[in-house]
């Protein structure tokens, strides 16, 4: 199997070991104690899971402005995105060496990991807006990602971590949820050489399914892996219980058996296209995947991207050899009129746009609140009637 990013071995943050597991859970409740925010909370998970492997915990400054801007930590570690710890108010620490951080996203905010403090500096105003400009591309308010990352609050409070769950997502996605771990362990189980992997955030429509097919049969995969997020997104973008019962059906119906592990991860959404998919990458590579789909507008919101810029970044910002998994860079896909099937636009020249059936995710969700069936060459029907039982719950 592919080896981990960064180590020969995955190193995953959460403590495995019961006894100290134990000890440390009983530690913590002594503790000067902090509530995080979501994102810091998400990282939290995500380096449990091993997923953020080889990181040991949250950057210091130095390292989250160069991470931002050379994509590359003081150490020189290849990385696409500051992995922080951001807080308005930081009084609750007071000197302490060693704090919990509680969870806000579950109920009587437990604590998630232990945190060592290696420092807690002050960030200001410009570096904040010169961070969100090099992630996403851009300062604009209207930004889902750039509105997150600019009120995560002024204090960056870093160093290394050891966690203790894996906050809600093992609870209210039992059958889904998985850390990089088990994902390598259930790779392992299946006899898998060789996994594609697909992101995803949204219901898979028939191009995403087809995506998947065709990733499969070009790199001659045994299987695929559909790694879904379960962590928050915008306003409108469709919740997790839903998009998982949507896949869990499609997968039944329309994939051989045997063939998709249907799995997701436990981070939000950061909206950063390019700089993202590098991030989904290396996270793929810790979950044992040796191909990674990157498609058409991967992670975006908006006009923010150019359709391609997230394939794009990893021939102009990616040095050469760092990542081992490898991008299978999938062209804009959909039905084709002429057809009668899903193709990508690449492979079929002599198509105009009038000959593919194309929807936008506004016209999906216009259409299905308004109670209209989407098209059998969009959606397959299992599917579609799962997301209009949600719409029309919903109105
Ligand atoms: S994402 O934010 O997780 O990227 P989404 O779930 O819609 O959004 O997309 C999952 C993956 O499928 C991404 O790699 C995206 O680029 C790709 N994709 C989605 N729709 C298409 C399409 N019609 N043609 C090509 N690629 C697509």
């Amino acid at each position: 199997m592919i080896k981990p990013f960064g180590s020969d071995e995955l190193n995953p943050l959460f403590v495995y070991d019961s006894e100290q597991h134990h000890a440390l859970a009983a530690e913590a409740e002594g503790l000067p104690s902090l509530l995080v925010n979501s994102a810091a909370a998400a990282n939290a998970v995500m380096l449990g899971a091993g997923y953020f492997n080889p990181l040991r915990g949250y950057m210091n400054l130095a390292d989250a402005l160069n991470v931002s801007e050379q994509m590359q930590t003081t150490d020189g570690l290849f990385w696409p995105v500051p992995i922080v710890n951001m807080a308005d108010d930081v009084s609750a620490i007071g000197g302490a060496k060693r704090i919990a951080l509680r969870d806000p996203n579950v109920e009587g905010h437990p604590v998630l990991a232990v945190q060592d403090i290696e420092a807690i500096e002050v960030v200001s105003d410009e570096q904040v807006a010169a961070m969100a400009e090099n992630i996403f591309g851009t300062t604009d308010s209207n930004h889902p990602g750039v509105a997150t990352f600019t009120q995560l609050g002024r204090y960056l409070i870093s160093g290394p971590i050891q966690v203790l769950n894996f906050s809600y997502f093992q609870q209210d996605f039992p059958d889904t949820f998985r850390t990089a771990v088990e994902i390598r362990n259930e790779i392992q189980e299946r006899g898998w050489q060789k996994v594609v992997a697909f992101q995803t955030r949204n219901p898979m429509h028939r191009a995403h399914e087809e995506l998947c097919k065709m990733a499969m049969e070009a790199v001659d995969a045994d299987g695929v892996l559909i790694h879904m997020l379960l962590g928050k997104l915008k306003p409108g973008d469709i919740p997790a219980p839903v998009r998982d019962a949507a896949i869990r059906k499609m997968v039944e119906l329309y994939f051989p058996k045997n063939t998709v592990m249907i799995t997701g991860y436990g981070f939000d959404m950061l909206y950063a296209g390019p700089r993202e998919a590098v991030l989904h990458s290396i996270f793929r590579q810790n979950s044992g995947c040796a191909h990674f789909i990157v498609g058409r507008d991967h992670a975006g919101v908006g006009d923010y991207y150019g359709a391609f810029e997230a394939q794009e970044i990893f021939d102009q910002r990616v040095p050469e050899g760092v990542l081992g998994i490898e991008i299978f860079k999938a062209d804009h896909t959909a039905y084709s009129k002429k057809l009668n099937k899903v193709v990508m636009m690449r492979d079929v020249p002599d198509h105009n746009m009038e000959d593919f059936v194309i929807l936008s995710g506004t016209k999906v969700r216009q259409m299905l609140a308004a109670g209209e069936d989407l098209p059998q060459e969009f959606a397959r029907p299992e599917v579609a009637k799962i997301l209009m039982a949600h719409y029309q719950s919903e109105a």
